[in-house]
């Protein structure tokens, strides 16, 4: 919560390589002692989250539908000490077209962190510009860091630790436009893993993104490269993951998405191409038999519910790393 007058600069999660290879590391290393502890009772878990929040309030703010992100920030947040506020779109000025830059000085002054989903990610920008306390990207059409930084962590989680995921190769099919398809690419570049992007020729992903996550994966030992087979994508890939194919706001645009989509579902049958012991990932909300079978989703290489509940310990660690000590 900052005053008025000039301060140090917050540190933002607008991005995934906001974070520099060692600082994700670090997070999702935190990240899993947090998910240990928690489970071992509360009591072991206080001293590790350093109480980051103490009794400040994070808001938590949303232009577009949520389960999963609204859940595990609130509950995070509570578990950090901290009160979650909530304010949607709907029924808030922001709503009504309140100049971005006016929310965040209003908000600034009475929060510790503020979390948004929104549509632009040159509205984050703003909000972040014009903010003093920790701006965190809980979606936008361009970006899902916080899902991806989850997303990391069950890769981990499954394959022996934070430090078997640079070398990893991560195939995602679907959309290569979508929120989820650049942020694997920035996420796993800055992870150090090789990710394969599947997806019609027509749904590349965003050439920007695409070079930023080249030059990051240049440092970090990692590679991604866009295909359009999905057996060329998924081809001994050690972690398969999707996405829908009508992303929030493209509903108009369902019924032309389905053919093109088609040869990119995740089904058995395309899973054996990747490795043995391969897991599939998809952030949710999914649709059994488009983007992914029942039986792979409801199946034993489905990693998705520890994926969903990875949300938590993700973002407690991510808000102890902006926020550090009360
Ligand atoms: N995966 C994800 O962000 O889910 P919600 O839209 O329910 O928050
Ligand atoms: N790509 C999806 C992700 C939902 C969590 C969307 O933007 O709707």
């Amino acid at each position: 919560m900052s005053a008025a007058g000039p301060g140090p600069s917050p540190r933002h999660f607008l991005r995934d390589d906001d974070l520099t290879p060692a600082e994700q590391s670090a997070v999702l290393a935190l990240a899993l002692r947090l998910k240990a502890a928690r489970a071992a009772g509360e009591a072991h878990e206080r001293p590790l989250a350093s109480a980051a929040l103490g009794p400040r309030p994070v808001a938590l703010l949303f232009d577009k539908p949520s389960t999963r992100t609204r859940l595990s920030f609130t509950v995070g947040v509570l578990e950090l000490g901290g009160h979650p506020v909530t304010v949607d779109a709907a029924t808030s000025q922001v709503g009504r077209g309140e100049p971005v830059a006016d929310t965040a000085r209003v908000l600034e002054r009475q929060v510790a962190a503020i979390v948004w989903r929104t549509g632009a990610q040159e509205g984050l920008e703003v909000m972040a510009a014009h903010s003093r306390v920790p701006v965190v990207n809980a979606l936008t059409d361009l970006l899902h860091p916080c899902q991806v930084l989850a997303d990391l962590l069950t890769v981990a989680e499954h394959r022996g630790g934070v430090a078997a995921l640079p070398g990893t190769v991560l195939a995602y099919l679907g959309d290569g436009a979508n929120n989820m398809a650049h942020s694997y690419l920035l996420g796993g570049a800055v992870a150090g893993l090789h990710v394969r992007v599947g997806t019609p020729p027509e749904h590349r992903p965003d050439p920007r993104v695409l070079a930023d996550a080249q030059a990051v994966a240049a440092a970090t030992g990692g590679s991604v490269r866009v295909v359009h087979r999905a057996e060329e994508a998924v081809e001994g890939a050690d972690v398969v993951a999707t996405d829908t194919w009508v992303s929030m706001g493209q509903e108009a645009e369902a019924g032309e998405r389905a053919a093109p989509f088609a040869p990119f579902a995740v089904t058995e049958a395309l899973l054996a191409g990747a490795a043995p012991g391969a897991g599939v990932l998809h952030c949710l909300p999914a649709y059994r038999g488009r983007e992914v079978s029942a039986e792979v989703l409801d199946g034993p290489r489905s990693w998705v519910w520890d994926e969903a509940e990875n949300r938590l310990h993700a973002q407690k660690a991510l808000l102890v790393h902006l926020l550090g000590p009360a």
